[in-house]
C-alpha cells in the first residue's frame, strides 16, 4: 500500500528530501512515455524524473545492452581497469562536445561534474575565484551550492570558492526585466564588466552557467549572451563552464547543446541525467590543457562504470540514430505553440517560455505580477489528476515544468497539451 510506504518513507527518510503532491505516488512499471502507479494509475509523463528517462522507459536497446554487460559477470572493475564501455562512451562524447582536443572525466552525478569542473578550472588557473549566474542551480555539493544562486536550494552558506553574481538575463524579474533582447544583452555585458572590476581581483577561474536555467524555472537569457561575455572572459583568461546537466544532447531541438544558441565554445561542458537514461552516470569534457590542471590523483570509484557507460553508449547511438533533436524541435513546437495560444495570452501567465521540450510556464498574480507558486501547486495537481506528469520549479516555485523524454510523438504532445490547457484553465478559474 502506497499509505504505509508514505508512513515508512517519512519515518527513515530526511525531510528536507521532498516528495512530489499533495498524496505522493510509487511508479511501479513503465513504458515508452507512460508510467504506472501502485494504484494502477496511469500517467503520461512530461517530467521524465526530472529530465533524466531522456528517451523513455523499458527501451529496448538500452535495456539489452545493460543486460549484454551484466552477462559478462563484470558489474564493476574500478577504473584502475581499462574498462572498453567508458572509452568508447568518451571518444563519442569528446567528438559530440563541439571542444577540440577534447578530454572527458565520468562521475555518478551532476553534482560530481560541476565539482570537478570547478576543480580543474581553479587548479588551472590557481584561483578560488568563480563567477555564477542568479537564480541557477548546479547541485548540491559545498562548491556546487556554492554556485548556486537560489536560497531555496542552498542547504550551507560554507562555500570553497569565491563567488560573484551575474544577472541572469530573465524577461520576468530583476534589474534587466522589461528591456529588449538586445538592451538585456548589453546590460549583462556590462553588469559582467562591473563585477569583474568591483568584485574580483582579476584572476578569476571561470564562469559557471546553465544555458537554459533548469531548477531556475527554465529561464534563459538571450541567444549570444554568452559569446559577448566570453569576449570579456577572454581578455583575462577566464574559463567558460557550460552545465549542460539539463539542455544537454538535443533536448533544445535548434542545437546538441545549449551553449550553441549562444555561438560560442565552453572551455569546459558538464553533462549528467538524460545520458544514463536512469542509469547514475555523468561527467565533464574540456579541453586537454584544462581537464588535465589536477596535480594529485582524483578518483571516483564507480565514475565510468561499465553498466551505466554500456547504458550510455546505448543511449547515445538511439538518440543519434532516430535524429531525437529534430524530434524534440518539432514535437516541442506543438507544445510551446499550443501552449502560448491556448493559455499565454491568460492574466496569470506570465510567460510561456524554454527551447524544445523543455517548456516552462510561470504563474503570476493578475495585477500585480507577483509569484503565484499556490496557483502553480494547483495547476501541477490537476494535472496529476488528468494523468499527466510535470515538474515544478523557478525561484519562487511558481513555473510549471515539462521536460518529457525526447522520443515524445505528436499524438502525445497534444494529449499531454488539452491536458495542460484544461488544468491551467480550470485552476485560473478558481483564483479568478
Ligand atoms: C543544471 C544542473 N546542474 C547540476 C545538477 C546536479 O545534478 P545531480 O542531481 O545529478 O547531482 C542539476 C540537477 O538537477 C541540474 O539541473
Amino acid at each position: 500500500m502506497t499509505d504505509d510506504l508514505l508512513a515508512r518513507h517519512r519515518a527513515v527518510l530526511p525531510p528536507w528530501m521532498p516528495l512530489y503532491y499533495a498524496e505522493p505516488i510509487e511508479l511501479v512499471s513503465g513504458s515508452g512515455r507512460r508510467v504506472t502507479d501502485a494504484q494502477g494509475r496511469s500517467y503520461l509523463d512530461f517530467f521524465g524524473g526530472v529530465l533524466t528517462n531522456m528517451i523513455g522507459y523499458d527501451i529496448p536497446e538500452i535495456r539489452e545492452a545493460v543486460e549484454r554487460q551484466l552477462a559478462t559477470g563484470i558489474v564493476h572493475t574500478s577504473t584502475l581497469y581499462l574498462i572498453r564501455q567508458q572509452v568508447e562512451l568518451a571518444e563519442k562524447i569528446a567528438q559530440h562536445s563541439g571542444i577540440p582536443d577534447a578530454r572527458v572525466f565520468f562521475t555518478n552525478s551532476g553534482t560530481e561534474a560541476n565539482e570537478a569542473a570547478l576543480l580543474v578550472a581553479t587548479n588551472y588557473r590557481r584561483s578560488h575565484q568563480v563567477l555564477a549566474v542568479r537564480n541557477s542551480y548546479h547541485g548540491r555539493s559545498y562548491a556546487a551550492m556554492g554556485v548556486t544562486g537560489n536560497r531555496t536550494w542552498s542547504a550551507s552558506a560554507l562555500n570553497p570558492l569565491q563567488v560573484a553574481w551575474l544577472h541572469s538575463g530573465d524577461r520576468v524579474r530583476g534589474l534587466l526585466a522589461r528591456l529588449s533582447a538586445d538592451e538585456r544583452l548589453d546590460a549583462a555585458v556590462e553588469d559582467l564588466r562591473e563585477v569583474l572590476a568591483t568584485q574580483t581581483s582579476g584572476d578569476v577561474a571561470a564562469l559557471i552557467a546553465e544555458p537554459i536555467q533548469g531548477v531556475g524555472g527554465f529561464v534563459h537569457p538571450p541567444d549570444g549572451l554568452f559569446a559577448a561575455w566570453k569576449k570579456v572572459l577572454d581578455e583575462h583568461g577566464i574559463l567558460f563552464i557550460a552545465d549542460e546537466v539539463q539542455t544537454g544532447w538535443g533536448r533544445t531541438g535548434e542545437h546538441f547543446w545549449g551553449y550553441q544558441a549562444h555561438g560560442v565554445t565552453p572551455d569546459l561542458l558538464t553533462f549528467a541525467k538524460g545520458i544514463g537514461n536512469g542509469f547514475a552516470l555523468a561527467g565533464v569534457v574540456g579541453r586537454a590543457e584544462v581537464l588535465q590542471a589536477v596535480p594529485g590523483i582524483s578518483f571516483s570509484t564507480f565514475g565510468g562504470n561499465p553498466i551505466s557507460t554500456a547504458a550510455g553508449n546505448a543511449v547515445l547511438d538511439y538518440l543519434i540514430a532516430h535524429d531525437l533533436q529534430a524530434n524534440a524541435a518539432r514535437v516541442g513546437a506543438i507544445l510551446a505553440d499550443g501552449l502560448r495560444s491556448a493559455v499565454g495570452g491568460l492574466d496569470c501567465v506570465a510567460e510561456v517560455r524554454g527551447k524544445g521540450l523543455m517548456l516552462g510556464v510561470e504563474f503570476v498574480r493578475p495585477g500585480s505580477g507577483e509569484p503565484d507558486p499556490a496557483l502553480t501547486n494547483r495547476v501541477f495537481e490537476a494535472c496529476r489528476d488528468r494523468g499527466l506528469l510535470t515538474g515544478k520549479g523557478g525561484l519562487y516555485g511558481n513555473v510549471l515544468r515539462m521536460g518529457p523524454p525526447l522520443t515524445l510523438t505528436e499524438d502525445e504532445a497534444r494529449e499531454g497539451l488539452a491536458i495542460l490547457v484544461d488544468a491551467i484553465r480550470s485552476s485560473a478559474e478558481v483564483t479568478a
